[in-house]
């Protein structure tokens, strides 16, 4: 079982700046929470519960001031500071002494996953022992994102970073999981000619040893790098939509932890004394009674 994960949350997220010149874009708004939740709640999903959030220079103790040190969520979060973005690897580099010998999982930090099937997916995926794993989602516009191509029997047979060309359209989304091999192929990138180690090209040297492995967010899933302004808002609007719908939260940590066991009342109760008199706090209070 994959029980260490990682989050990426550092990055200038200029493109939705001046949103993002005094606040990290993964502590913005999605509807009722900062985006950061809906990673972590993933990880969560996973029954991952060591936990290392990766974040620019200086903003560690914002992050302390939101989610302390898990406690309270029945989880362990560490926090590590990456001077200015190398690329997604780096997270590996940076995480070396917190990965230690086990295998490791990582998600952007704006990434937004929502799927029927999802929990049993992503369960599936942290039992990975060797090799690499990665959830394709079908897009209409890949060459913003990495992109893999499958074969008939969904294995990939190539790999491709923001292709110019028309190759696939199938993104890799911003959830990876590892095998402990990750440190020391990592340190083996080259930066590409964005000055960055890129993930694909990682991903790739599993791929030539035939350790790459695909799953996908099931067809009625939905995800979004809420990088773009665009996508940004349709992220708000959805789960705003669904929470109305369902009556239930999306990436609601607390209700994660006490449905996983981590946690009992008495943890909520210190939750809604932390977050004070808010909607989040009154759906917190019906988990209890
Ligand atoms: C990064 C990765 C890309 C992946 C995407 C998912 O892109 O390089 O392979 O598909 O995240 O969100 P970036 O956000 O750096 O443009």
């Amino acid at each position: 079982m994959i029980k260490k994960g990682i989050i990426l949350s550092g990055g200038h997220g200029t493109r939705m700046s001046p949103l993002t010149k005094a606040v990290n874009k993964q502590l913005l708004p999605i509807y009722d929470k900062p985006l950061i939740y809906y990673s972590l709640s993933i990880l969560m999903m996973a029954k991952i519960k060591e936990i290392l959030i990766i974040v620019n220079k200086g903003q560690i103790d914002l992050y302390k001031k939101l989610l302390l040190n898990g406690n309270n969520l029945g989880i362990k979060i560490e926090y590590k500071e990456q001077k200015y973005p190398k690329g997604l690897p780096d997270a590996f580099i940076l995480g070396k002494k917190f990965i230690g010998k086990k295998n490791v999982a990582l998600i952007l930090g704006d990434n937004f996953f929502y799927g029927k099937s999802l929990v049993s997916k992503l369960l599936k995926s942290s039992k990975l022992k060797k090799g690499a794993e990665v959830f394709l989602h079908k897009v209409n516009n890949p060459k913003l994102f990495g992109v893999a191509k499958l074969n008939s029997k969904k294995e990939i047979i190539g790999i491709k970073e923001k292709p110019k060309k028309k190759y696939s359209n199938l993104a890799i989304t911003g959830l990876y999981f590892f095998d402990n091999q990750v440190v020391k192929l990592s340190k083996s990138l080259k930066p590409s000619k964005r000055k960055e180690l890129e993930i694909t090209d990682l991903l790739r040297k599993y791929q030539l040893k035939n350790q790459l492995f695909s799953n996908d967010i099931g067809k009625k899933g939905f995800w979004l790098d809420a990088g773009s302004m665009e996508d940004y808002y349709k992220t708000i609007k959805f789960v705003g939509s669904i929470q109305k719908k369902k009556k239930k939260y999306i990436g609601c940590l607390e209700e994660i932890a006490l449905k996983n066991k981590w946690i009992s009342k008495k943890h909520i109760i210190s939750s809604i004394k932390f977050y004070g008199n808010c909607d989040y706090s009154n759906y917190l209070k019906k988990l209890i009674n």
